[in-house]
């Protein structure tokens, strides 16, 4: 799970993805990161946080980190929260093999549209970003049974 700060979108899709994971017995190996290493060491925002308690999950242990060119190889799938993150990570991507692991988290939900899952550091739009993210991994935990 990648995005910008690794404060507030993927803190939230690791919890929500493991929290899937666990209530349908799948073997996933999750974890999350930011494009930039704004805020590395911190906790996840505190609103995410919060989002995330109110639907029973506890993301307060993430610390943020940066990803790297060893992600990609450690990792079977590299979902990005917007176009931009996507491109980020695509400069980090040395072989075919890997490029295939990279995609659009939303396109498992709107394939082709380019969604993204809207930065809410300013806006402040946790639930959105919180009903976008679920509806997506539900999606996955699908189609990778
Ligand atoms: P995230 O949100 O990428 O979902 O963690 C952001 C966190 C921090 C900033 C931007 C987006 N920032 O500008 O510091």
């Amino acid at each position: 799970m990648v995005c910008l700060g690794n404060i507030c979108r993927s803190p939230l899709a690791q919890g929500i993805a493991e929290r899937i994971a666990k209530e349908k017995n799948l073997q996933w190996e999750v974890d999350s990161a930011g494009t930039s290493a704004w805020h590395l060491g911190e906790a996840p925002d505190h609103r995410s946080i919060q989002i995330a308690k109110t639907k029973g999950i506890d993301i307060s242990d993430q610390c943020a980190r940066q990803i790297g060119p060893d992600d990609i190889k450690k990792y079977d799938l590299i979902l990005a929260m917007d176009s931009e993150n996507y491109n980020n990570i695509k400069q980090l991507i040395r072989d075919e093999e890997d490029e295939k692991k990279l995609r659009l988290i939303m396109d498992y939900v709107y394939p082709g549209r380019n969604m993204a899952v809207p930065d809410p550091y300013f806006d402040g739009n946790f639930e959105r970003v919180y009903e976008l993210l679920y509806k997506a991994l539900d999606k996955i935990s699908e189609e990778l049974v």
